[in-house]
């Protein structure tokens, strides 16, 4: 059966960045099913060459080793159909135009809402009252993108919007986290192993941190950003899913119901807080100079940084603190997921230097950039003594493999054709994350709250960070990586 993809926001910054770009990979790698069509909607009035056009610059820039040569082939499978979501007749032409491009016949329909949030409802409905989501002439999907809600009860009223229309196994709600090779490979290190199994949970794990420090500023994104901010942004979403994959049990199959059966349980897990404990269980920062980006109300205070300790409660877990932080212009780019082992049960080598008692273990997961892989552990430093120091051995993507790694969205579009909503969210599992950052939100943008603590442009947060790390006996894990 063939395939058709219908982006609608074709004009986007997404479509153009990403998702097309993501696709001309797959085309070019052989992996995009012969014969798939992309078609965009949106109001700018093009015609087929001229959105071509605009695609081959944009692709040129975003798709790493583009090739010139290559590209006639896929664009002859773009086509464009200029129309504005809010009239129907512009949809039924859209409508008409797939049947004529699809010859009649069966084909697997995919919708790519890469839209302004507020245009996700018109379109559902619509595609709704056209009978576009009915699969009697092949599969119908619908891929949302994030944000999904701005809160638990947005989240909750596009799920009953998508579901008046479509089934929640026609829905794929996009989290390009998850698309990445470095997290889809957490689930590799932990199911396709035995090593870590029998050290990964309470009896030898202190804490997990999860870190995703961007050293961009918010940019040209200011006016979405400021209403967002950081738990928007990206805990609601990215940091919750590293969370989930580091901290799920092992699903009985990689199969869609069963991998989110067992991420969900690990948001039910999450203890709920008061609104004291949530005041104590996080920090925020603003970083300077945020004021004063486009967009920005300059009494603002939206917090670009956020840390937040949360505890799950479970067996494998009780008592593991998971501390995830991320925040805009910090020192540098990464994102890593650190596994802090606890001390041995008794110090022996004396002459160690004191340090050791705060370096225990750690597994390093760099999801990105230098993609790899670091377990830290002490060694006897040659001579006499029993001097210490922490050494690590250490699995690199890019030594370990030749080639680009593939982009986010391509593994996730290649999901969605192919009908495999794994590595997708269910609409309980973005409740449940909102659940779980609605309390930090509400705390946060309380008038008592105190000032918003600041901090520079390249540092790692405000300096109350690590000062509430340390009262609670531990050190973030500082370290910006190493790139060959
Ligand atoms: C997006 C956020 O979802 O993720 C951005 O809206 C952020 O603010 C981006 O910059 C980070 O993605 P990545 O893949 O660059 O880590």
């Amino acid at each position: 059966m063939s395939h058709t993809i219908v982006i609608f926001g074709a004009s986007g910054d997404l479509t153009s960045r990403k998702l097309v770009p993501a696709l001309y990979s797959l085309a070019r790698s052989g992996d995009l099913p012969a014969g798939t069509r992309i078609v965009g909607f949106s109001r700018t009035v093009l015609t087929d060459d001229a959105w071509r056009e605009t695609l081959l610059e944009s692709t040129r820039r975003h798709a790493e080793g583009f090739d010139a040569a290559s590209w006639p082939a896929f664009a002859a499978s773009i086509h464009y159909q200029p129309g504005d979501i809010a009239n129907r007749d512009d949809l039924v032409r859209l409508k008409q135009r797939l049947e004529e491009l699809e010859l009649g016949g069966d084909a697997t329909r995919v919708y790519y809402l890469a839209t302004a949030p507020q245009f996700y409802e018109p379109v559902v409905a619509a595609l709704g009252s056209l009978g576009m989501a009915v699969e009697t002439r092949g599969p119908r999907r619908i891929v949302v993108e994030k944000p999904f809600g701005t809160d638990l009860a947005t989240a909750r009223q596009l799920n009953t919007q998508l579901h008046a229309v479509f089934a929640e196994s026609q829905v794929y709600r996009i989290d390009h986290y998850l698309g990445k090779e470095s997290v889809q490979n957490i689930l590799a290190l932990r199911f396709a192993n035995t090593i870590f199994e029998p050290v990964w949970n309470r009896r030898y794990v202190d804490h997990v941190q999860i870190t995703v420090a961007e050293e961009v500023p918010v940019g040209r994104r200011g006016g979405y950003y400021d209403s967002a901010g950081v738990l928007r942004d990206m805990f609601q979403n990215h940091l919750l899913q590293l969370l989930m994959v580091t901290a799920m049990e092992a699903p009985v199959r990689f199969q869609a119901n069963a991998v989110r059966n067992e991420k969900v349980k690990v948001l039910e897990a999450i203890r709920s807080l008061d609104l004291a404990e949530v005041a104590a269980a996080g920090v925020r920062g603003q970083y300077q100079g945020y004021l004063t980006e486009p967009g920005v109300d300059p009494a603002s205070r939206t917090p670009t940084f956020g840390a937040l300790r949360l505890e799950v409660d479970n067996w494998r877990w009780q008592g593991v603190p998971f501390y995830l932080r991320s925040g805009k212009s910090m020192s540098c780019r990464t994102t890593q997921i650190v596994i802090g082992f606890r001390q041995p049960p008794l110090e022996l080598f004396t002459t160690a230097p004191r340090r050791l008692a705060r370096e225990a273990n750690r597994l390093v997961i760099q999801i990105q950039p230098a993609e790899g892989i670091q377990l830290h552990f002490h060694t006897k430093v040659p001579g006499e003594g029993m001097q210490l120091r922490l050494t690590d051995l250490e699995f690199s993507y890019s030594r370990e493999f030749s080639g680009r790694l593939p982009e986010a969205y391509e593994p996730l579009l290649l999901d969605v054709l192919t009908g495999d909503a794994s590595l997708f969210a269910r609409s309980d599992e973005v409740e449940k994350s909102w659940e779980i950052i609605d309390p930090f939100v509400r705390a946060w943008s309380s008038v008592d709250m105190p000032p918003i603590d600041s901090y520079q442009p390249g540092d790692w947060g405000p300096q109350a960070s690590a000062d509430w790390m340390a009262a609670q006996g531990r050190t973030w894990f500082d370290m910006c990586p190493v790139l060959t």
